[in-house]
């Protein structure tokens, strides 16, 4: 059952056998403190009431038992502070071992996970869910935590005392106890049944304060949509049903589940009662001493709390390891882009080739048709056509986030699967569609090109994408906190600081996919003076909607529904009166109007 568990259990197993040994010598520090029962009888009432005591704790026992009822008594007490005095530095130490163990199968998990997610592929991202996948780093592995806690540590622990308190129960009276287990299948059936009906509702508690927290998200994100569409009331109403049935839900399950402990209680008292007679009985018949009447009477009191706590880490491990599923599922995926490549691409010298270029995302639904282009080293080429024509999915593939389903990209004549991904990427410069900033600084987030760069080289870099201009639009300037996922800035701002970060790699090739979409005009005027200089010398693919941003291409390709329509630069196509033209003349117009 813990099978998925076991090679990360195993991979501590000398801290494991630490935990398991100091478990034991707590357990039985704490079956001697029942011991000393023996003691006090046979100082109080006479040896004759009193047997010899359980054999494991005879030393201790001989030693306190005097046959003086004073001095005896004084002896117990030392004898109970020594044993506490040194149960209390053991516990500490089986918990600071028990809490190192899990956190550090945690830990491995949590790596191990981040790490798996950082290299798996863009098509895996693609085709997954993101919430669910944080939830997977977050929640699952809490469980998973929580799960090692009660499933192993805690469990332990509670074994090894029920193991103490049963032994000397048995010892005690063998009679006595099998008396008590008669009880035992009836406390079983009924915790079975509560405890079912008890998870139920849990589980629909949970559901509905997922929905409790999905309204409140919605309600925050579509806070602007809420308050267009006058729907605050609606909204209000909605959340205050969901909330209120979230408390009855609540009510029902505490109060389900505080049945448990209760009941135990009464059952606690039939057994008692029980114990009681028969063990009157024993005693009077001379077959058991009063000491082994009462040592097995506190034992088995003592072992109920550890006997409930082995039955529910039971279920609690169950659990987690419903987790572990979730994140091994993860764990266990092998959605690479292979990198396979052995040559390091150390200049790019000649040209960019796309060879009978197909693609398709999912299945045969193709979004790139026989794409045949090739770009000359220094050449900037324009790739225009309407949204989901496939110009996203054309630079995807020379940046291998995703490769080819036929046909190949080649670089100088070799394809690009052949060299390693690092070398590939590294000549590359690339602005995403949409700009992903980090949660740091403006400063952070440029040199995340390149870590090592020099303050000139940053401040150069600057300049020549224009963001000098704009940086009193800032705070604290280059050391402003941008906020998660650059949530403060603008689009056109955010643009700009994207590309200085690519202006400070400074990559042979440049690849821009609509990065001027967000800009305003005045960021737009900055972003075409800088873009000017900084595509000088460079071989350039540049994808946008804003044909003005493109006119100056050395040549222009005219994408429609995955294929290459048109090709040549702006007053050839516009002479042609193709897309391009169509395309030209749409823009105009918005312009004119505008
Ligand atoms: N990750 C993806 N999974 C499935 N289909 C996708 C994915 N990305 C894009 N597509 C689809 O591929 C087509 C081309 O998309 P894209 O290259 O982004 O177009 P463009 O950049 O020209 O707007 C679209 O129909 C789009 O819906
Ligand atoms: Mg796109």
């Amino acid at each position: 059952m813990l099978g998925k568990l076991k090679p990360y259990l195993l991979r501590y197993r000398s801290l494991l056998v630490i935990i398991v040994f100091l478990m034991a010598i707590v357990a039985l520090l704490g079956g001697f403190t029942i011991s000393m029962i023996t003691p006090i009888v046979s100082a109080i009432f006479g040896k004759e009431y009193a047997s010899s005591g359980p054999p494991l704790f005879r030393f201790l026992i001989d030693w306190v038992d005097t046959g003086l009822p004073i001095s005896s008594m004084f002896r117990l007490a030392i004898a109970l502070i020594i044993v506490y005095g040194v149960k209390f530095p053991l516990s500490l130490l089986l918990f600071f071992f028990s809490y190192n163990f899990e956190q550090k199968i945690i830990e491995d998990l949590r790596t191990e996970l981040f790490t798996k997610l950082t290299h798996l592929s863009l098509k895996f991202h693609t085709n997954s869910n993101t919430g669910e996948l944080l939830s997977k780093i977050t929640n699952d592995t809490e469980k998973i935590q929580y799960a090692l806690w009660r499933g192993i540590i805690h469990l332990g622990r509670h074994l090894f005392m029920l193991i103490v308190y049963i032994g000397l129960a048995l010892w005690a009276s063998w009679r006595l106890f099998l008396i008590s287990i008669v009880l035992v299948p009836l406390t079983l059936w009924f915790l079975n049944l509560v405890g079912m009906r008890v998870r139920g509702r849990f589980t629909n508690l949970r559901k509905i304060r997922g929905k409790l927290n999905a309204m409140a998200v919605e309600m925050l994100k579509g806070i602007k949509i809420i308050k267009a569409f006058n729907m605050e009331n609606t909204e209000v109403e909605r959340f205050k049903r969901m909330n209120r049935l979230y408390r009855r839900s609540y009510v029902k399950s505490q109060v389900l589940k505080e049945i448990l402990p209760e009941f135990s209680e009464v059952l606690g008292a039939i057994l008692a009662s029980l114990i009681l007679v028969s063990g009157g009985i024993l005693i009077f018949k001379g077959i058991i001493t009063p000491d082994k009447f009462l040592i097995f009477l506190g034992s088995i009191v003592l072992a109920q709390n550890p006997l409930r706590q082995v039955y529910l880490a039971y279920g609690d491990m169950q659990h987690g390891l419903a987790n572990m599923e979730s994140v091994l599922e993860v764990l266990e995926k092998d959605e690479y882009v292979e990198d396979r490549g052995t040559r390091v691409l150390k200049e790019f010298k000649n040209r960019i080739e796309y060879r009978n270029v197909s693609f398709s995302y999912q299945g045969n639904i193709p979004v790139l048709k026989d794409i045949n282009l090739v770009i000359k080293r220094g050449e900037t080429i324009a790739i225009v056509g309407h949204t989901g024509s496939g110009k996203t999915t054309l630079v995807n593939l020379l940046l291998r986030f995703f490769d080819p389903s036929e046909g190949q990209v080649l670089i100088d004549g070799i394809d690009i699967r052949e060299f390693t991904l690092k070398s590939l990427r590294e000549k590359i410069g690339y602005v995403s569609q949409d700009v992903i900033l980090f949660n740091d600084t403006i400063r952070n987030n440029i040199l995340y090109a390149r870590p090592d760069a020099g303050e000139k080289e940053l401040e150069e870099a600057i300049q020549r994408s224009r963001l000098d201009r704009i940086l009193d639009h800032f705070p604290k300037g280059l050391d402003t906190e941008i906020g998660e996922m650059g949530e403060r800035l603008s689009g056109g701002e955010k643009q700009l600081i994207s590309l200085a970060r690519v202006v400070l790699k400074n990559p042979e090739i440049l690849v821009l996919d609509e990065a001027t979409s967000a800009l305003d005009a005045e960021s737009e005027n900055l972003l075409q003076s800088a873009l000017g200089e900084i595509l000088e010398n460079k071989t350039v693919i540049v994808i946008a909607h804003r044909l003005s941003t493109i006119q100056n291409a050395d040549r222009i390709v005219v994408l429609e529904k995955g294929s290459i329509v048109e090709v040549g630069n702006h007053s050839e196509l516009l002479s042609k009166n193709g897309l391009y033209a169509k395309l030209y003349r749409l823009q105009f117009t918005e312009n004119g109007e505008a």
